[in-house]
């Protein structure tokens, strides 16, 4: 049970993490805005937090019409006072060669991973602002502070999350506002079905046997993940301190791959992460030769003659 009861608003609050989250919170006492983009998947939010202080709303962090319509359903909730605390949750991974992601995916990556971040952000702010009070979390991964192969285009919308909150907890704590980044590990969640759900696309690239096999292991990693209660209670922990910490790792041993990654040498950690990800040329089953563009012997003649052309006096 927290000290003191705040008007927290989570995103992405209809699966995994931001679910947990919400229903976290408000057995703790908050006064929860769990918002999402399916309604059918909010009623059932709302069924399960029966008896608890939870409310829901339509938010698609995408549309910006969406946006606008939830700050006036919290400015109605909340009687125009605004949030306490806004957790940016609302995320999704893309899983793939990095070369070969299209434009298209990795705009729809960052619309809503970095982009639906911002705006939802910039929209709640100013209420904030104005009380010079609030507190902003973010939900980034530890894959904002490490890459993994495959997940080039996902780590980089949250090495982008990093360094937005970084600029933001300087900017807006002259205004009373905190800002946090939350950094968990693998969790079970939907994230990795939904990342793995688009593979296909690549079987015709040079990595498509190298992905079918990460793609196996990948399952096999699942027994490894923790329950997204970790992340719950990392993100109430955030909620609740006088001043939160700049980041939160969890679960605690995610930092070991932080702290290997700090620590070995590029070369070292390069190599891992090849074989994390079967990138050997066994692997990838390069065995033909390399395509070669041979040199052509070059018709000297052709040299001197164009040579001495140049050279000739102008009629
Ligand atoms: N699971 C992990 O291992 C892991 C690790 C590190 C970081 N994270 C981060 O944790 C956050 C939550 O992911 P999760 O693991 O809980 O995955 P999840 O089970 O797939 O849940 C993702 C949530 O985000 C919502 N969402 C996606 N796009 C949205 C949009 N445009 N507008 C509003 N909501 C949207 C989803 O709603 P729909 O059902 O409508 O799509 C769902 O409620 C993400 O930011 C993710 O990057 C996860």
């Amino acid at each position: 049970m927290s000290t003191t009861s705040k008007l927290v608003l989570v995103t992405g609050a209809t699966a995994g993490i931001g679910r947990m989250t919400a229903i976290h919170l408000a057995k703790q006492g908050h006064r929860v805005i769990a918002t999402g983009r399916k309604p059918a998947e909010l009623a059932k939010v709302k069924l399960e937090a029966a008896g608890l202080s939870l409310e829901t709303v339509l938010l698609d962090v995408t549309s910006q019409a969406s946006i606008a319509a939830a700050v006036a359903e919290v400015d109605r909730i909340s009687k125009g006072r605004g949030l306490d605390v806004l957790v940016n949750n609302a995320g999704f991974g893309i899983l793939g060669p990095t070369s070969e992601i299209t434009d298209a995916d990795m705009r729809r990556q960052y619309e809503t991973n970095v982009f639906g971040l911002m705006n939802v952000t910039r929209a709640f702010l100013p209420k904030m602002r104005e009380r010079r009070a609030g507190r902003i979390i973010n939900v980034s991964s530890v894959g904002g502070r490490i890459t993994l192969p495959y997940f080039g285009v996902y780590n980089s919308t949250k090495y982008a999350v990093e360094s937005l909150s970084d600029a933001l907890r300087y900017e807006l704590r002259p205004f009373g506002i905190d800002v946090a980044l939350i950094e968990p590990g693998v969790i079970r969640t939907n994230f990795e079905a939904t990342a793995v759900s688009g593979l296909e696309q690549f079987a015709s690239t040079p990595y498509a046997l190298a992905m079918r096999k990460y793609e196996n292991m990948s399952k096999t990693a699942d027994r490894f993940a923790s329950n997204p209660i970790v992340i719950a209670r990392a993100i109430a922990r955030a909620v609740n301190a006088g001043r939160p910490s700049a980041r939160y790792v969890a679960p605690r041993s995610t930092n070991m791959i932080i702290w290997m990654s700090a620590l070995l040498p590029t070369r070292m950690w390069d190599w891992m992460m090849r074989k994390v990800g079967f990138l050997t040329p066994k692997a990838l089953d390069l065995s033909g030769s390399p395509v070669t563009h041979d040199r052509q012997p070059i018709d000297v003649s052709v040299v001197k003659r164009t040579s001495a052309e140049a050279h000739a006096p102008a009629n």
